[in-house]
């Protein structure tokens, strides 16, 4: 089978590519680059001893998309390629819907004219309302707080929609959790262009040396330890659960939105203690005040996924934390200086 992945160079896109490659798949990924490195794809052949092709193209821009359709045929496709920033899109709001929304869009269109039918998008658990008793089941009440989440909302709503119009669609609307750690290689992993958002990114660069110390954001939440809690997601679970999807959608017409987490929470403290000992470095931080639109809590109910997909999340957050470190130590810059991926960890 093969496969279309756009924004396939960014770090989940990356990452499934390997186990798509891994399970015998055929790929051909497209991405504009805006967010990562076309190193990525290159250590995604090193690993797999694979090749496909890549096109450095906008999924915006129809002619160019069009190529490739016209190039390739395609059994399904996996759309990754969007922008991910919380705090980013509240300051550029036309930015992230315009990408976001018009990408969805000319994918859509083009599929429609090739008779591709089949798609897996890249949701977020950020589509839940704050307010939901938790854990977060499919069914629980949607709502957003940020432009981010409203695009991926909204998006989710545009495939229900197309799916309801032409029912040769079939389209898995996957909600992640907070996907972290890289492959066991140390080779992909997560490159933040600028300062890290996210936890696990932020606690690697202190650990490496290129932050001085970690802000925890908040330590008066409602919680044993009074820090937040979250269903942290090895990549390499989560890209596996997009191998499910792709075979799951072979034999399922319509549209389903499905949870892609662990069923299990760990604070902020617990992850920092679990860094600190898995690899035997010091994490110096300091609690400062709560980050405006945080939830003191956040799990999935992942029994969707385990009972249609047949997938669940096997790695620990020992795993994460392991295998976190040694891409960040492998690879102290990112992709931005391709230091080779070929230090040893002792
Ligand atoms: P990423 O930024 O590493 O990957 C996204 C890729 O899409 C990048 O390589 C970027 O260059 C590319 N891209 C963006 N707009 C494009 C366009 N118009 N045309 C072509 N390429 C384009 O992000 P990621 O963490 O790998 O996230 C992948 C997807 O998963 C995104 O849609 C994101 O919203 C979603 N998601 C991510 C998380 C997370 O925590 N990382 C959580 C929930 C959902
Ligand atoms: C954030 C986004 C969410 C997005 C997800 C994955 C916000 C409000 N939410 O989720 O929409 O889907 O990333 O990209 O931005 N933390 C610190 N110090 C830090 C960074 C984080 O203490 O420097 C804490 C946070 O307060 C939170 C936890 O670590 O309790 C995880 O944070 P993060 O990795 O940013 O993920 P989310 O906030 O869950």
């Amino acid at each position: 089978m093969n496969i279309f992945i756009t924004g396939g160079a960014g770090y989940i896109g990356s990452h499934t590519c390997v186990e798509l490659l891994n399970e015998g798949f055929d790929i051909v990924v497209a991405d504009n680059l805006s967010n990562s490195s076309q190193v990525s794809l290159d250590r995604v052949r090193r690993i797999t001893g694979r090749d496909f092709p890549f096109y450095e193209i906008d999924i915006c821009d129809e002619d160019a998309l069009s190529r490739v359709f016209e190039e390739h045929s395609f059994d399904g496709v996996i759309h990754f390629a969007g922008l991910k920033a919380v705090g980013e899109s509240v300051s550029r709001p036309v930015t992230y819907y315009s990408n976001n929304l018009i990408s969805t869009l000319t994918l859509c269109r083009v599929m429609q004219r090739y008779l591709v039918h089949k798609i897996v998008y890249s949701s977020s658990a950020t589509v839940y309302s704050p307010d939901n008793p938790l854990p977060l089941r499919e069914e629980s009440k949607l709502g957003c707080t940020n432009p981010y989440g409203w695009s991926k909302y909204m998006c989710e709503q545009i495939l229900r929609d197309v799916a309801a119009a032409d029912r040769r669609w079939s389209a898995l609307l996957l909600r992640y959790f907070n996907p972290v750690g890289v492959h066991p290689s140390g080779l992909i992993g997560e490159d933040p262009r600028d300062i890290p958002n996210n936890l696990m990114p932020f606690i690697t660069q202190v650990a490496v040396g290129r932050r001085e110390k970690l802000h925890i954001f908040g330590g008066d939440y409602d919680t044993p330890d009074g820090t937040g809690i979250r269903d942290y997601i090895h990549v390499v679970d989560l890209a596996k659960g997009h191998v499910a999807a792709i075979k799951y959608l072979q034999g399922f017409t319509g549209v389903d939105a499905i949870n892609l987490g662990t069923g299990r929470g760990f604070s902020v403290l617990e992850m920092v203690r679990t860094f600190e000992k898995t690899n035997g470095v010091n994490i110096p931080y300091e609690i400062v005040g709560r980050r405006a639109g945080d939830v003191a809590c956040c799990y999935a109910d992942p029994q969707k996924a385990n009972r249609l997909l047949h997938w669940r999340a096997e790695k620990t957050l020992e795993d994460m934390c392991r295998d976190s470190w040694r891409w960040q130590y492998n690879n102290p810059h990112g992709y931005g200086r391709d230091d080779g991926g070929n230090v040893t960890l002792h």
